[in-house]
């Protein structure tokens, strides 16, 4: 197969760890997200933009397996997945955090994490070694201060880092972030920015939808941009968010 991955970075031999192709959702009629296709290269972060309704949630939906594709194929690490239910997916290694946060609410933060120990790619751990994993990856979000807080007494940015915290302790080598940093503050997005970067550092690869350009800038290596369900715009950072028709799709909603 050959690398089309070549970008500003230089690699050559950049693998497919996510295969995008001719991906279609239709919602009685309305098509939302139509024939959509791309690649996602290990190790890589992308951005995905779009006004709203462009179709990004369901886009992330139909890879972590809660939505069926009316049409298209998805591979990962060049298997099929279209099958998969969203579990099996998970024990692949492809991890969403939710645009609506959903933690258990009456459980601890530990106890939380230690659920996403249990049920991701790390899922044969016993629960000692799951309690240990989720206590790391408590330390590595900057939660360890609230280690035995339950979920729902957390503030906003601490829950974002509960969920990062989850995410993380699935142990995915996809991670699927929809607009994690709706709500926070200018100090607290750059809190999650060096967090998202140090996941990468980590190895793990990421998909970033966010409303906030500067963190798109700041993070991505590509940006692929949705516009009423399809692709308008794919490539370098600067690029793409100077591309007249990628302007003119936000600017079109704002005057709207
Ligand atoms: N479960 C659903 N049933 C019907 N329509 C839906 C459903 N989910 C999303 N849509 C529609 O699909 C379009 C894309 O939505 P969404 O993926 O949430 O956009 P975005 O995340 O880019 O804001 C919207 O028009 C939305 O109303
Ligand atoms: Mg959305």
């Amino acid at each position: 197969m050959s690398a089309p991955g070549e970008n500003a970075a230089g690699a050559t031999t950049r693998i497919p760890i996510l295969q995008a192709e001719g991906i279609t959702k239709r919602f009685s009629g309305l098509v939302s997200v139509n024939r959509v296709s791309f690649e996602m290269y290990e190790n890589e972060i992308l951005g995905l933009i779009g006004p709203n309704g462009a179709g990004k949630t369901t886009l992330v939906n139909m890879i972590s397996g809660t939505l069926k594709p009316s049409d298209g194929e998805l591979r990962f690490e060049g298997q099929p997945i279209d099958a998969l239910p969203p579990y099996q997916r998970a024990h692949l290694g492809i991890c969403r955090t939710f645009q609506v946060m959903k933690p258990f609410p009456g459980m601890s933060v530990l106890e939380n994490v230690t659920v996403g120990a249990l049920f991701g790619r790390g899922g044969e751990k016993v629960m000692a070694k799951a309690r240990r994993s989720a206590r790391e990856w408590i330390d590595f979000t900057g939660l360890s201060h609230r280690v035995d807080a339950r979920a729902d007494s957390l503030g906003g940015p601490d829950r974002k880092r509960l969920e990062f915290a989850k995410a993380l302790a699935m142990e995915p080598k996809l991670l699927l972030l929809d607009e994690v940093m709706a709500g926070l503050n200018a100090v607290e997005v750059e809190e999650v920015i060096e967090l998202i970067k140090k996941m990468r550092e980590r190895g793990v690869t990421i998909l970033v939808i966010e409303h906030v350009i500067k963190a798109i800038r700041s993070l991505s290596d590509r940006v692929l941009v949705l516009h009423h369900g399809e692709k308008i715009a794919e490539g370098d950072p600067a690029a793409v968010l100077e591309d007249p028709r990628v302007v003119e799709a936000y600017l079109g909603r704002r005057r709207q």
